[in-house]
């Protein structure tokens, strides 16, 4: 198994489970069908409403002695409703009952966007917080407490604009380690990949199959000619090149299948080597498409607007 590694030498492996959209009563299996096909990180949320499953899985897999805790990478985050200071670490032991465990291996603010606490989903403008009323900074200050104490091996973020990643850094005692965003060849993030570089950030990748969304032919990565091209060169498949490519950049990737030939298919992504040229050709396919738009965060009156969200700067 391929990896990256954090800033103290801890593993952070390159290929992951993404369990977005893997529904309960599916996801357990998929999470043991996972750990038996080789992989070590599992990439989960509390608003993905499939923790307590996982946690299941989790500990049937460990009491079974599939795997040892120390052997595998689970990340999750913090919900937009619990940016308050008071509300990070009760948030946090929530997701560790339900996942069953002692400690995250990482832990990330999900969006930089913040609701009133106990909103799932905005519905009115009553439901959001102004990044002055629930300042990253102390969501941020909240994060390194509970690292601290042991709860969170590592910290980071999640759909942060250059520009925010850069400002929490400069701000942060303990600067993030992750920035998870969308990313796929045909939004390549190349000019955030340089900031995560500078700053010595490591990327990960979600949605980095297109999300299974509905498509039209231009937007359906699996479907796309320079892709398969090099899918039929290779005798890989269009998955497989699309992984091969983000791993070749220096990101970590989580696909999420509940398919067990699919998730075998994905980890063995990990073994080809993709030359320059094919690296080249898929790097032109951007199109700056994003499956996840950001736009649930902008309707009924939101304090927040698209350029805030992927190009601002604020972190108060
Ligand atoms: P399934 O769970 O039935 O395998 P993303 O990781 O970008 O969010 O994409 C996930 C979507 O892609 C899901 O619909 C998943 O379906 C599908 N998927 C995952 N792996 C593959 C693969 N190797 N080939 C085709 N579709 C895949």
């Amino acid at each position: 198994m391929k990896s990256h590694s954090f800033q103290n030498g801890d593993p952070f492996p390159t290929i992951g489970l993404g369990t977005w959209k893997a529904a309960p009563g599916e996801v357990g299996n998929a999470i043991f069908a996972a750990i038996k096909a080789g992989y070590r990180h599992f990439d989960c949320a509390p608003v993905y409403g499939n923790e307590k499953e996982i946690g299941r899985a989790f500990a049937a897999a460990f009491s079974d002695g599939l795997v040892k805790r120390s052997e595998i990478h689970i990340t999750s985050k913090l919900w937009c409703d619990a940016h308050q200071q008071e509300h990070v670490l009760p948030a946090l032991r929530k997701t560790l009952a339900d996942l069953q465990l002692d400690y995250l291996d990482l832990f990330l603010i999900h969006w930089p966007v913040a609701l009133t606490h106990g909103t799932l989903f905005p519905e009115s403008r009553a439901d959001f917080l102004t990044i002055s009323e629930a300042p990253l900074t102390e969501t941020w200050q909240a994060m390194e407490s509970c690292h601290a104490q042991g709860l969170c091996r590592h910290i980071g973020v999640s759909n942060f604009s250059p520009a925010r990643l850069t400002a929490l850094s400069k701000f942060a005692t303990r600067p993030p380690e992750v920035n998870q965003v969308e990313c796929h060849p045909f939004l390549n993030q190349s000019r955030l990949l340089t900031t995560c570089h500078d700053l010595g950030v490591i990327l990960t990748c979600y949605s980095p199959l297109g999300s299974g969304k509905e498509k039209s032919s231009s937007t359906d990565i699996f479907q796309n000619e320079t892709i398969k091209k090099i899918a039929t060169a290779r005798s890989a498949t269009p998955a497989q090149i699309t992984l091969a490519w983000e791993i070749a950049r220096g990101t970590v990737t989580i696909p999420k299948s509940t398919n067990p030939a699919r998730l075998a298919e994905n980890l063995a992504a990990a073994d080809l080597n993709l030359s320059p040229l094919e690296i080249a050709s898929i790097d032109s396919l951007d199109q700056n498409h994003r499956f996840i738009d950001g736009s649930i965060w902008t309707e009924d009156g939101s304090p927040y607007s698209l350029d805030w969200l992927w190009e601002g700067d604020a972190i108060e």
